[in-house]
């Protein structure tokens, strides 16, 4: 089993989006697939558990006792547009995360807490994918401590080299090494924008391969899915959108090298 979290401390750049588009390619290529909601706000499980927004044990729970509530407890089928998807299971979040998440400041080890629980289910899927707050709190910094490789999802709207220098900083120091295994896409990706489209690539360019080949455009079907409740590839599986996450599907599961 490997762990990959969708981050970037800003919000509203797709990591979301990603989650839901990105998990949904990839276990419709049968791998089995555990996303986890760590975004209080919950948009995640609002889109894939079919609007539900009360669950018997949520990642909540399983952060303010996980003895009580071990993580398997918390895995629900995901659905989309009211239908469990093969292969792809979700632990909720709910409101009350980052204030429970707070509460733990006293606990020993509680930075681990996530990676703890996932090595309790690491037989059960092939690749778990954290869906991050727009934030670096401890809730973050448990993604960090759990994840493989790092996602980091950047549009051209609100792009500032300074937020992802600030970003690769906290994941050098909480993975205490500098060869951090992380990669960088472009979200909502617009060919006509040649303006942004330049001053982003002589940004990224420092990076060198760390950019992804991959991009995902920007898309009008991507917005109405999530929606509706529904995965692109349920809501739209002719959009040539599709093409741009299976893409994105091989080259992260490459990295993912599993
Ligand atoms: N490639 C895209 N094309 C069009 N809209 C997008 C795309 N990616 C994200 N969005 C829209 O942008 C908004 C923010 O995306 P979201 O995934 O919620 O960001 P985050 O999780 O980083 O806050 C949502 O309304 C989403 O539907
Ligand atoms: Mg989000």
């Amino acid at each position: 089993m490997k762990t990959l979290a969708v981050i970037n401390q800003k919000g509203g750049v797709g990591k979301t989006t990603t989650v839901i588009n990105l998990s949904a390619q990839l276990a419709s290529e049968g791998k089995r697939v555990l996303v986890i909601d760590l975004d209080p706000q919950a948009n995640l499980t609002v889109v894939m558990t079919g609007g539900q927004y009360e669950f018997d044990t949520s990642i909540t729970d399983v952060f303010e006792s996980a003895k009580k509530h071990p993580i398997v407890n918390a895995i629900i089928p995901a659905v989309s547009n009211g239908e469990p998807i093969a292969n792809l299971c979700i632990c909720p979040t709910d409101i009350r995360l980052s204030r429970v998440i707070e509460q733990s400041l006293t606990k020993v080890h509680r930075e681990r807490i996530l990676l703890k629980q996932l090595e309790s289910i690491a037989s059960d899927f092939d690749v778990v994918v954290l869906d991050c707050p727009p934030n670096l709190s401890l809730t973050s910094v448990n993604a960090m401590m759990a994840a493989d490789l790092f996602l980091i999802p950047v549009d051209g709207g609100s792009f500032s080299l300074n937020g992802l220098a600030d970003l690769l900083d906290a994941l050098e120091e909480v993975k205490e090494t500098d060869d951090v295994n992380y990669a960088v896409f472009r979200n909502e990706y617009a060919k006509a924008n040649k303006l942004i489209n330049n001053f982003l690539d002589e940004q990224l360019n420092g990076l060198g391969d760390k950019v992804l080949k991959s991009t995902i455009r920007r898309s009008e079907a991507i917005g109405q899915a999530s929606v509706s409740g529904e995965t692109l590839l349920n809501y739209q599986p002719k959009s040539s959108t599709i093409s741009d996450y299976r893409q994105l599907s091989k080259e992260v599961y490459a990295l993912l090298n599993v």
